[in-house]
């Protein structure tokens, strides 16, 4: 998929990495007066560290979303009952989804924020030639995750807020639980809705692929024998998480997973 180069927010665009520039980001003027914790977040390394971190903790979510939701192939009780066991036990529910949130917001309010200040601090384009290959998974991190982000929020007005394709919404199985699976069927059915899913998929492959890469550049895995390995380990990650997602859409287009008798029809 190309040769990695640069870090995505416009940082160090050459190889091999170098000592970055700790400075304090836009909008924050002085860090002197601040403790050592606020410094280090304020400062750009400190906001790779917090990027990076968040990153992982949604790569987690993501990875664990997609092993539950790929019951899909087992059938219709095996996901209503996955998604009853987990509205079971609301609290935690809750204490994940309020983690969830503010990682989320942690990671793209710092992200463009260190994007920006990227770019402010390197105002004139590199144009000599040869001088930079960036991936196109790195030059578009921004685009990408704003993007994969409009898509989260389509998706939870889809199937957890009801307010699109709401009459699969409220689908309800013999056994009185929410039909989880008729309705991400039903919303897969509809071509158009299975392409956009696809294409979110491809935006967040794109993302992950180079933000899994960086993220071990920043934790300094850099040295020559480890490195392209990660690397490696970073591409396969984005291909699982495309492969899988991809996967529920495609096979409910290609007819190999089908409503229950009697819905939808
Ligand atoms: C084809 C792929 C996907 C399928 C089939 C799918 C399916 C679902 C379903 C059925 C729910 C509602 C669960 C319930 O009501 O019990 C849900 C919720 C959610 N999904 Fe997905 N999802 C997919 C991909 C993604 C991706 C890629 C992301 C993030 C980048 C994501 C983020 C979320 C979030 C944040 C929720 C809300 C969880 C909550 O209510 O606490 N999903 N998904």
């Amino acid at each position: 998929m190309g040769s990695e180069g640069g870090d995505g927010y416009g940082l160090e665009p050459c190889s091999p990495p170098k000592v970055l520039p700790n400075r304090p980001l836009p909008g924050v003027e002085e860090t002197a007066g601040m403790n050592p914790l606020m410094r280090g977040m304020a400062s750009s390394l400190g906001s790779k560290l917090v990027v990076a971190l968040t990153g992982a903790g949604l790569i987690g979510f993501v990875i664990a979303h997609m092993a539950g939701n790929l019951q899909m192939f087992i059938g219709q009780d095996a996901v209503n009952a996955y998604a009853a066991q987990l509205k079971s036990m609301p609290e935690l529910l809750w204490v994940m989804r309020i983690g969830l949130i503010g990682v989320a917001a942690a990671h793209v309010v710092t992200a463009v924020r260190l994007a920006a200040s990227n770019k402010a601090a390197r105002p004139v384009a590199y144009h000599a030639a040869g001088s930079i290959q960036q991936t196109t998974s790195a030059r578009t991190m921004v685009l990408t995750g704003l993007l994969v982000l409009a898509f989260v929020v389509y998706h939870l007005a889809h199937f957890t807020w009801g307010l699109v394709h709401a009459d699969a919404f409220s689908l309800v199985d013999a056994q009185g639980r929410h039909d989880v699976f008729s309705m991400t069927v039903l919303g897969f059915q509809q071509p158009i809705v299975a392409g956009a899913y696809l294409l979110a998929m491809l935006l967040l492959a794109l993302h992950l692929l180079h933000g899994a890469a960086s993220l071990f550049q920043t934790w300094g895995v850099t040295n020559q024998a480890w490195a392209p390995l990660f690397k490696t380990a970073a591409k396969g990650l984005a291909w699982v998480i495309l492969i899988g997602n991809a996967s529920m859409p495609i096979a409910v287009q290609l007819g190999l997973i089908v409503p229950p008798a009697g819905v939808g029809s």
